[in-house]
């Protein structure tokens, strides 16, 4: 894939990338303000009811706005309660409860307004409510405005492992208001952090090195330079998204450092550890993992753990799961094939694999490794 050239930080105000899917095509806006611009919506929403799905926390926050946006359409709305231990099937059901108690039909449009746990959650609702109804994303988060609102996938965890039951299904737009990530708790902020570090290791190494430049402004809420990495971010998604929608190839490339921090999700409980967290601490293992089997440099290696210190995040896994646990719930991933292991590893910042070529003692080693730490 050609690669993306310099990261621009003009155009704050207000950007608009596509996610080329074909008759499927959706837009992503990314600016201040947009929660109530009734332009953002209108021409996505398919009839004339729309409900929207939010979660305690988000709602007192910015329902008030969405709800100006929505101006002339029947508005209704569902209040799920805040964490990840809610992404599942008991909460998803409060969703379709609302939607037959509302006797919405196939023309209702549901509006994800919240972090990624609302934003899978009324996704998933949306997959399967009459066997496929529209939904639009409205994410709240870092996380949800680089990752999670773009691309379809949606779902619910379950005790056994995250994510497990899901369906692919694409908005009909993204509505990532800027403003709203002024209310984000820093810890949150870092955990948006995890994946915007993320695209620049799997295939944007200028993208890397603006973040290593930039992560202090980021860490300190500049706008511009958020917007940026939200624009850019996305912009990384949306064209994988568009070569592989159900991840038969490169797609899963967007999992680095993934199939480690969904191990420490559900073996901590979900909730305790953040996904971004998570995914932060995977990537160092990923990386730490590929300089062991002698693909990535010491020294790339170094600059990883380096960012990902910066950004606030955990940097070493929880020394409570012994490695026969870990193993045990990385066999129960996606990207596990007949039974084999397979992992997103690095070859060089900007170089990443999908390889099932991983030696279990080095696997065993890296997360057995002197780093673990006490929680
Ligand atoms: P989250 O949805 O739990 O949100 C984090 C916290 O911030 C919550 O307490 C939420 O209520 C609160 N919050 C949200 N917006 C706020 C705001 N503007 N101001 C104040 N508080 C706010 O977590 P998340 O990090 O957004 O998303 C994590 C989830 O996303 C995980 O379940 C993960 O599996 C999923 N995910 C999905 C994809 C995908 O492609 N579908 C990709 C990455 C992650
Ligand atoms: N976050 C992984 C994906 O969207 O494929």
């Amino acid at each position: 894939m050609e690669t993306l050239g310099p990261v621009s930080e003009t155009g704050a105000e207000r950007r608009q990338l596509d996610v080329e899917l074909g008759e499927r095509r959706y837009p992503i806006f990314i600016g201040r303000n947009l929660l109530s611009d009734p332009d953002c919506y209108r021409p996505y929403i398919a009839g004339e009811r729309v409900m929207i799905v939010s979660n305690e926390t988000v709602a007192p926050l910015y329902l008030d706005a969405v709800r100006r946006g929505l101006d002339g359409f029947e508005i209704n709305q569902v209040i799920l309660p805040d964490g990840e231990c809610y992404k599942d099937l008991t909460t998803l059901n409060r969703i379709f409860d609302a939607l037959l108690e509302r006797r919405c039909g196939r023309d209702v449009t549901l509006i994800a307004l919240g972090g990624g746990v609302v934003g899978d959650m009324a996704g998933f609702a949306a997959a399967c409510y009459q066997r496929g109804v529209a939904f639009i994303q409205v994410p709240t988060t870092l996380l949800a405005q680089v990752d999670s609102s773009v691309g379809g996938k949606t779902g619910v965890n379950h005790p056994a492992g995250k994510n497990m039951i899901g369906a692919f299904h694409q908005p009909r737009a993204v509505i990532a208001d800027t403003a709203t990530l002024e209310t984000l708790p820093d810890r949150e902020l870092s955990a948006g952090l995890a994946e915007v570090v993320k695209y620049g290791l799997i295939g944007d190494s200028p993208f890397f090195d603006w973040l290593e430049d930039r992560v202090p402004a980021l860490c300190d809420r500049d706008a511009t330079a958020l917007a940026a990495a939200i624009a850019r971010s996305c912009q990384n998604k949306a064209r994988i998204v568009a070569a592989d929608e159900r991840e038969s190839g490169q797609r899963a490339l967007l999992n680095l450092g993934h199939s480690f921090g969904h191990a420490i999700e559900a073996g901590m409980g979900y909730g305790t550890w953040l996904h971004g967290e998570a995914v932060g601490v995977g990537l160092v293992m990923a990386a730490q993992l590929s300089e062991r089997l002698g693909w990535l440099e010491p020294d790339a290696s170094a600059r990883i753990l380096d960012l990902v210190t910066r950004c606030g995040l955990p940097t070493v896994p929880p020394n409570s799961m012994p490695s026969e646990r870990w193993l045990e719930l990385m066999a129960v991933d996606k990207k596990v094939q007949r039974g084999r292991l397979r992992l997103v590893l690095l070859k060089g910042i900007g170089n990443a694999l999908l390889t099932a070529d991983v030696d279990v003692e080095q696997l065993r080693a890296t997360l057995e490794g002197p780093e673990a730490h006490g929680d």
